[in-house]
């Protein structure tokens, strides 16, 4: 049975992810800081498809000494790995920049691309397998309201996209996944407008089916945000909403 290694398994688009995948005959290891609310969660999937193989395990991604324990605890290493940590600032007080810069950079950037390194250097020794990393629009529409997000999922970009002209001498692919906006905890109570607020099922419909193809390279999730980042990149910053 192929294993699917999720990481940051609390976020909502990795949970409608794994109901999406849940049939196509993954053994899973979710991992997470929460695990009581991972254990909930696999708890329910497995009310819901029995024959299911769900673990949990706790993983911060920022918790570097942790890595190798994880992957020893591993049946063996993943045929797939799913990254979907992230953090999304709403301060921007003066007075906590630089606090929230480090948040930013260590969740959306520094830890996933850490965890990421390491698995891919054991990936390329085994033969190979298939990452799937969420980064976001975000990294290619810079605004004042959520800069430090924006770099550091730029960054996340740059890994992903380097990851995989890397991995291809040893058998690695990687999907660098790019989200619109999406309703989910990370953006309760921002109001955009409606139609531009996907669901995380539609998402995660949409990965799931890249997954399915083992699509490598960019996708835009819906596929509109491709030509609606392109225009928008088109009109000079000063010109759009501070938003
Ligand atoms: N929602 C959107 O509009 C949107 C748009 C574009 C891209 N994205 C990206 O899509 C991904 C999933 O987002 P979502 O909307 O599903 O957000 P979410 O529900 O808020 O999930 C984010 C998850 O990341 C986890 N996380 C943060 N730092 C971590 C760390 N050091 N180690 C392990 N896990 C960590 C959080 O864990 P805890 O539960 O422990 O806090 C949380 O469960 C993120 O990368 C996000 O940036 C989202």
């Amino acid at each position: 049975m192929k294993l699917c290694l999720v990481l940051g398994a609390n976020s909502d688009i990795a949970k409608a992810l794994v109901r999406e995948l849940a049939r196509d005959g993954y053994a899973f290891v979710l991992t997470g800081r929460k695990v009581e609310e991972l254990e909930l969660f696999a708890r329910d999937l497995k009310v819901r498809y029995p024959s299911l193989s769900v673990e949990v395990r706790k993983l911060d991604l920022c918790d570097f000494n942790a890595y190798e324990e994880l992957l020893k605890a591993l049946p063996k290493l993943p045929e797939l790995t799913v990254c979907a940590a992230g953090y999304l600032s709403r301060n921007y007080r003066p007075e906590e920049l630089y606090e929230e810069f480090l948040k930013n950079a260590s969740a959306n950037y520094y830890c996933p691309a850490a965890f990421l390194s390491y698995l891919a250097g054991r990936l390329a020794v085994n033969g190979g397998g298939y990452m799937v990393g969420i980064s976001s629009v975000a990294a290619e529409l810079v605004r004042p309201v959520h800069f430090l997000y924006a770099s550091a999922k730029a960054g996340f970009s740059a890994f992903l996209d380097g990851l995989s002209l890397w991995g291809r001498a040893y058998g690695i692919k990687v999907l660098h996944v790019k989200p619109g906006f999406v309703k989910t905890k990370m953006t309760e109570g921002i109001k955009v407008p409606s139609f531009l607020a996907a669901e995380p099922e539609q998402v995660a419909r949409s990965i799931a089916r890249a997954i399915r193809r083992e699509k490598t390279g960019v996708l835009y999730a819906p596929a509109y945000w491709r030509f609606l980042t392109a225009l928008l990149r088109l009109v000079p910053p000063s010109l759009l909403p501070k938003v």
